[in-house]
């Protein structure tokens, strides 16, 4: 009898990112933009066709397990446009599969037909912004849909795609533990595998910075914002709805492949404007970053047949804190192990022995540390520690 063993080839991720938003929501810092006068949007795709080139000409030979399509609102692409991107990345690289392919759209931009095209183009996952199920909340947000438009958005996503995925947006101004609480509870029976529910932040110039500066944004304080999120934590639990990561909760085997990559460690590529990457080249890990400006992106691209403008070696010890960092964020934590393999050396037993009797983290068996229930919230903290 022959002994035959399958090894799957290590996940690599392609991020592709679309900056453009019909409106730009008042909390907002990513890097996403109106344009009144219209995005020339077949001169963008053949500028990500390039810049997918010119990467697969630098990590070639890969096999692509995952893609995503983030933004801004890649929901604004017309399907054909998606269609040529994901021809590019399977002309340049081969594709696993089981590839998972995942596109964010926001509900405004949701049609029936635009996702019968994005399926047959080989979407197989949606992520939809909505945000809150509440009107006079989703007016605040800066948001163009109403909460009954956001729930036609889920079910248009339900009746195409077996995978879909929905934001929330929660410790908002004025929410009480009773409104999050039946708020949450709607979603989760609107939600079929997968939900995130983000904690709103408030990111330095934005129209909510300045209104909190103003004293004009009641946001939850630090109690209530806990609470909140221990509510989160135990409802969605209830719900067969797990945490597997800070803001993501998913059936157990439904969690979003992708976003695993980055907190795993594992390789990606990023293209489009503003886009991150991280690849492995002669052995060594590559930080890279493209230019945010979309049009001044758009021209280097047409230019040099990229954008990138960091391409930065990654010490080992920063490779270590990285994988610290990310994979901390993650319920199943990280393997020690592979963080001894990127850093040179294992983490300190002392800080460990002290931060497990503060009931933050513990080890298992399996050579696995993990951050506790007690742990997540003060996630920054703890990882600080353990990183010095
Ligand atoms: C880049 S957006 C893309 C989704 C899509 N553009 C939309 O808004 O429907 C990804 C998610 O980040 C979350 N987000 C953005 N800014 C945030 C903030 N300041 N605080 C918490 N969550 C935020 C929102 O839930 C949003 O759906
Ligand atoms: S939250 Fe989404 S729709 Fe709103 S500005 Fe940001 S990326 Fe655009």
């Amino acid at each position: 009898m022959v002994n035959m063993t399958f090894t799957s080839p290590a996940p690599f991720a392609v991020y592709v990112h679309w900056p453009f938003c019909l409106s730009k929501c008042p909390y907002c810092d990513f890097n996403s933009h109106v344009r009144h006068g219209g995005v020339d949007e077949a001169r963008f795709v053949r500028a990500i066709e390039a810049e997918i080139a010119a990467t697969a000409a630098r990590v070639p030979g890969r096999t692509v397990s995952t893609i995503f399509f983030g933004g801004g609102t890649p929901s604004l692409m017309r399907p054909a446009s998606v269609q040529a991107i994901l021809d590019a990345i399977a002309l340049h690289w081969s594709v696993a599969s089981n590839v998972e392919v995942t596109l964010e759209a926001n509900p405004t931009s949701v049609e029936a037909t635009r996702f019968r095209g994005y399926r047959t183009a080989g979407v197989n996952r949606v992520s939809l912004g909505v945000q809150a199920l509440d009107d006079a909340v989703l007016k605040e947000l800066g948001r163009l849909h109403t909460a009954q438009e956001a729930l036609d958005a889920v079910a248009v996503a339900r009746a195409n795609f077996e995978r879909y995925s929905f934001d929330l947006i929660y410790a908002r101004p004025r929410q009480t533990l009773e409104s999050w609480r039946a708020e949450l509870k709607r979603a989760i029976a609107e939600a079929a595998e997968h939900l995130s529910l983000y904690q709103l932040t408030i990111e330095p110039d934005t129209p909510f910075f300045g209104l909190y500066k103003a004293g004009k944004l009641a946001i939850p304080d630090d109690d209530l914002g806990r609470d909140l999120y221990d509510l989160t934590q135990a409802t969605c639990a209830d719900a067969g709805l797990p945490a597997y990561e800070v803001s993501n909760h998913a059936r157990p085997g439904a969690e979003c492949r992708h976003n695993l990559v980055y907190w795993r460690g594992h390789e990606y590529a990023g293209v489009g404007p503003g886009a991150h990457g991280r690849l492995d080249i002669d052995g060594e890990r590559r930080a890279t970053a493209t230019e945010k400006r979309p049009e001044t992106w758009l021209t280097r691209v047409e230019a040099d047949g990229h954008g990138v403008i960091t391409d930065d070696l990654l010490l080992r010890s920063e490779r270590a804190d990285e994988f610290l960092l990310m994979g901390l964020r993650l319920a199943e934590g990280i393997t020690l192990a592979r963080f001894e393999a990127l850093a040179g050396h294992p983490l300190d037993p002392a800080r460990i022995a002290t931060l497990r009797q503060h009931g933050m983290i513990e080890t298992t068996g399996a050579g696995r540390l993990r951050v506790t229930r007690e742990g997540f919230p003060v996630l920054d903290a703890v990882v600080a520690d353990l990183a010095a």
